[in-house]
Order: C-alpha cells, then sequence, then structure tokens
C-alpha cells in the first residue's frame, strides 16, 4: 500500500505506518512518544517546554516504556537549544524534527553524525532552504495546524502540492489532517507523510490536562483563530486569554504588547495545568472533527483502516 518514497521514508524513520506523532509544547512527553513508537509511527518528544535534564529524563524513561526509536522535536528559538541538543546525543537520539529557526543552524552537524534531520516549513521556498540545507526530508505545515505557524496562512491544500514540486526530499504533510480522509488526501497531493499534532493531542497519553482535553472534544468549526502575527503566529482556541489578545490586535498591539501580555508560562498554565480561562491553549483548525479520547494503540489502527477505506471508496468509483 506505500509507494517507494513512503517506504523509503518509513525505512529511515523506522516506523511501520507513515504517520508521525507531531512533536508539542507540554503535550508530548515520553509517555505519547513511547506509545506512538509502540503503535508503528514516528513518537516525537517536544523539548520545546523541557529544561536539558527534564528531557534527560523523558529520554531515558521513553526507552524504558518502548524499544522502538524516539525522536525529539526541538524549535529552534528557545535558549537552551545548545543544551537540548547535546543532552539528545549523550541518550542516543538518531531522529531530530527542528523547527521555528534556520535550517542550516545544526543539519550539517547532525548529518556529520549521520543523523537523521527533518525540518518544518510553511512556504516552498523554506522547504528549498531546508533540501539545500542537507535535511533528509520536511515537514511542510499549513494554516490550518495548532500551534506556532508561518505568517502567510498558505493552507495545506494550497502548500503541499507547491512543496512537493520544490522539492527532491520526502514531503511529511500537517496541518488539519485527524482522521483517514484527511490522511488520504495528503497522499494524494504527494506527500509521503503526514504529521498529526491535534489528534495526538486527544489521546489518553498526552500530557495536556483533562479538563483542556474536555474542552476540545465540544470544539466546533470555528472554535480556532490564528493570532499574534505581530509576535510569533500561533492557532489559538477561544477562551478568555484568546479574547484578551484579540482585544489587544483590534487596537494595533505592538509585539512588545503582545509579549507583555503573554507573559511567562502562559501555555503551560492552559495545556498542561488546566487553567482554561488564562491559559494560552495551542490547538489545530480541524479539531472539530475529534469526538473520541482513544488511546494511541486504539488510534493508530483506526486511522490506518480508515485511510484504506477512504482509498476503497475511490477506487470503487472507477
Ligand atoms: C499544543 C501544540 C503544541 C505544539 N508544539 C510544537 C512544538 O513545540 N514544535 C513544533 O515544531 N510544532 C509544534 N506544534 C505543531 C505540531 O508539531 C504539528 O505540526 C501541528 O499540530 C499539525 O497540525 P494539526 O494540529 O492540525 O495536526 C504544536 C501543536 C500543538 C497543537
Amino acid at each position: 500500500m506505500l509507494n517507494k518514497k513512503q517506504q523509503a521514508l518509513c525505512d529511515v524513520l523506522a516506523i511501520q505506518f507513515p504517520i508521525i506523532q507531531a512533536g508539542m509544547v507540554w503535550v508530548s512527553g515520553a509517555k505519547l512518544a513511547a506509545a506512538s513508537a509502540e503503535a508503528g509511527v514516528m513518537g516525537l518528544i517536544g523539548a520545546g517546554s523541557m529544561k536539558p535534564d527534564l528531557l534527560r529524563e523523558h529520554l531515558k524513561k521513553a526507552h524504558t516504556l518502548s524499544t522502538k526509536k524516539v525522536g525529539v522535536n526541538i524549535p529552534l528559538l528557545y535558549k537552551d537549544v545548545e543544551a537540548q541538543l547535546e543532552v539528545c546525543l549523550e541518550e542516543g537520539v538518531d531522529v531530530f524534527f527542528t523547527s521555528a529557526g534556520s535550517p542550516n543552524k545544526f543539519t550539517k552537524k547532525l548529518k556529520d553524525l549521520k543523523k537523521t534531520v527533518v525540518h518544518v516549513c510553511s512556504s516552498p521556498g523554506l522547504a528549498k532552504k531546508c533540501e539545500d540545507a542537507g535535511v533528509d526530508a520536511v515537514v511542510a505545515e499549513g494554516f490550518e495546524a495548532g500551534g506556532h505557524n508561518g505568517r502567510d496562512e498558505i493552507t495545506t491544500m494550497a502548500l503541499i502540492p507547491q512543496v512537493v514540486d520544490a522539492v527532491k526530499i520526502p514531503v511529511i504533510a500537517a496541518g488539519g489532517i485527524v482522521d483517514g480522509r484527511t490522511m488520504a488526501a495528503a497522499f494524494c497531493l504527494g506527500a509521503s507523510a503526514v504529521q498529526m499534532g491535534t489528534r495526538f493531542m486527544l489521546t489518553k497519553e498526552s500530557s495536556a490536562h483533562d479538563d483542556y482535553k474536555k474542552l476540545l472534544l465540544s470544539a466546533s468549526s470555528d472554535s480556532t483563530k490564528l493570532m499574534m502575527k505581530n509576535l510569533v503566529p500561533v492557532r489559538l482556541f477561544k477562551n478568555q486569554f484568546f479574547k484578551e489578545v484579540e482585544a489587544l490586535e483590534n487596537l494595533g498591539a505592538s509585539a512588545e504588547k503582545l509579549e507583555q501580555l503573554l507573559g511567562k508560562g502562559r501555555a503551560k498554565k492552559g495545556m498542561l495545568e488546566g487553567k482554561l480561562a488564562e491559559g494560552e491553549l495551542e490547538v489545530g483548525q480541524a479539531v472539530s472533527m475529534i469526538k473520541d479520547l482513544p488511546s494511541v494503540s486504539e488510534l493508530v489502527p483506526k486511522l490506518w483502516q480508515e485511510y484504506l477505506k477512504t482509498l476503497a471508496t475511490l477506487q470503487a468509483h472507477h
């Protein structure tokens, strides 16, 4: 069922299904990444919210929970990046998904060490830069995605074919992919794999707070909006904090004003501690399509079955 490029990418990542459980601050720790690895997909620990020592703990814990390869997502915008990278190298991590920074920063160093490197991009131009920097694959992340986002609002539907045409390396589609139908769509557009964030946040093993998960299960199609484009664009759930951001932005707030409102620890408060009014709640636009909270071992085979069913439906129409 996999084409050559998909199979080659699965082989490089040592996974059975062409699915990546996205790295997510406060949400994807050892438990989620190990469960994903065990289920045959790429499990990523989200290092962005972890001090180097905590990251080491999560890497060690993941090894006790799964014998399979677990990777790490490192956003390059935080101050601990170098130390996080060192910890990963000491703990024997082989797969690095880097984001939010230049692909030139660490790719060569990691490739010299024979590591697998994937960088996240949100435009065909940046995808080309990633390829030139020597990465093994790119994640092309569209406007629908949860978390930090590109400024240009290129949707997954418009982005994936353009990135596929711009580079020769495999393209991993992200943003709005939550079930077998959306997976099939991404593969039709030329993606070699899919990366899912919001879908894996709504599993038993994610470390998002239970109250946050409950809130998300009642989301509707207009529950999220891309905000803070003057600072770092991020897709937010429309809670009290969102309203405060919106009010400031309507007054034409500067980056400094937004930074002041954001303060420290907002995302932790909201997503990990479940303070749903004052916290920053990051989530993708397709969250309203998700109505269950399975374990990862239930989710992955279900996704694949749905995908195969979608393919069969397409073929039945010929
Ligand atoms: C709560 C949350 C936290 C995220 N944190 C990160 C992160 O630390 N690094 C990163 O590269 N992407 C991050 N993302 C983006 C995801 O890796 C992924 O690309 C995105 O969720 C895909 O869109 P989807 O949510 O529609 O599946 C985050 C997404 C969410 C929902």
